[in-house]
């Protein structure tokens, strides 16, 4: 049995403590944000309003604090969005963590100063000296995990002997692990697939968005490889896997299909989607400093005109 503190009391976090506590790990969540998400799981019953479950009776609650994320952990997962890591990257460089870290959040940081893109496993590492930091991603959809939809998602770390203890803590029947070294090339994917599950989104037909979902694939490939990944990496759980499931339902593709028919993205989202994060449009926005200078711009035209429609909020226009 592991000591657990799972970060972020969001769907995913949530969900994620479900197998970890049939594998009888000691879990402790906590919820460092949203009061939602506070009332919820330090209520007596646990119902999680986004997912619609009870949540385990033997998941711990305890409100976050510096004191918490010192006391003793055997790992301790990431699981806020992306507007929450650089906060969670302050809190754990200010208490001088050192223990292992899994992140399960998606998506990447561009560093205004240094001009650079960093995965989150290499920001942490970098701007908090943790060493040994896991990423885990794939298709998991989290209110599929709550009800033990099975699913197989992949654990990467350099020391793939380490992914795969991990592995061995907290894959059950319904929550499959398969294991990685490629731990930038699965960050790429699993952060990119939320810009082209819009653009697939985008297209009206299932031929036109087959279409699209092919030309994503390699684009995908193009900047897994420019930013030191594996090309394969892309298609396994982390690209293809994870792109399939965003762009069948999720909230990115929702807004593609806007995209697709006309709107502006502005419009788009004050009319249809208002309540919504889209993770696609928060990427776009973040990396389009660096990607419209820096990456080939005859590799990525998907990529590219999908960046302008949002940070100029414009039509889009794509051209296959
Ligand atoms: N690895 C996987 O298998 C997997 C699966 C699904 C989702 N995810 C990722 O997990 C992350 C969370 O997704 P979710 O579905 O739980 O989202 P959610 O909206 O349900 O929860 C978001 C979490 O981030 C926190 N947060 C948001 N803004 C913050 C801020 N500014 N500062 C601090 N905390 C903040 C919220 O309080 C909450 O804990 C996303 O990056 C998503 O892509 C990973």
């Amino acid at each position: 049995m592991k000591k657990i503190l799972v970060i972020g009391g969001g769907a995913m976090g949530s969900a994620f403590t479900i197998p970890c506590i049939e594998k009888k790990n000691d879990v402790t969540i906590t919820e460092p944000y949203s009061k939602r998400f506070i009332r919820d799981l330090s209520s007596k019953k646990k119902i999680h309003s986004a997912l619609k479950i009870r949540l385990p009776k033997k998941l711990k609650f305890r409100r976050f604090s510096d004191d918490l994320l010192r006391e003793k952990f055997d790992l301790l997962v990431i699981a806020l969005s992306l507007p929450g890591i650089d906060f969670i990257r302050k809190k754990l460089k200010h208490n001088k963590i050192k223990i292992p870290v899994l992140v399960l959040t998606k998506g990447l940081k561009y560093l205004s100063k240094k001009k650079k893109i960093l995965t989150i496993s290499e920001n942490l590492k970098k701007n908090c000296g943790i060493k040994n930091v896991s990423v885990l991603k794939g298709p998991c959809l989290a209110k599929e995990l709550a009800r033990k939809n099975q699913t197989r998602v992949v654990i990467a770390n350099k020391n793939i002997n380490f992914a795969k203890k991990i592995g061995k803590q907290i894959s059950t029947k319904y929550y499959l692990t398969e294991f990685s070294r490629d731990v930038i090339g699965v960050e790429v994917c699993s952060a990119i697939k939320n810009i082209y599950s819009m653009i697939i989104g985008a297209g009206q037909s299932l031929n036109a968005s087959s279409n699209l979902f092919q030309k994503s694939i390699i684009e995908m490939k193009y900047v897994t490889k420019y930013f030191r990944g594996k090309e394969e990496t892309t298609l396994g759980l982390a690209g293809a896997g994870d792109l399939y499931v965003s762009a069948a339902g999720g909230r990115n593709s929702k807004m593609g299909s806007y995209l697709g028919k006309g709107y502006s993205f502005k419009t788009a989202k004050k009319k249809f989607m208002p309540n919504d994060t889209v993770e696609g449009e928060q990427l776009a926005r973040e990396i389009a400093p660096f990607v419209l200078k820096k990456l080939d711009k005859n590799k990525i035209p998907l990529m590219r005109s999908l960046i302008t429609t949002i940070i100029k909020n414009k039509k889009l226009k794509i051209k296959v």
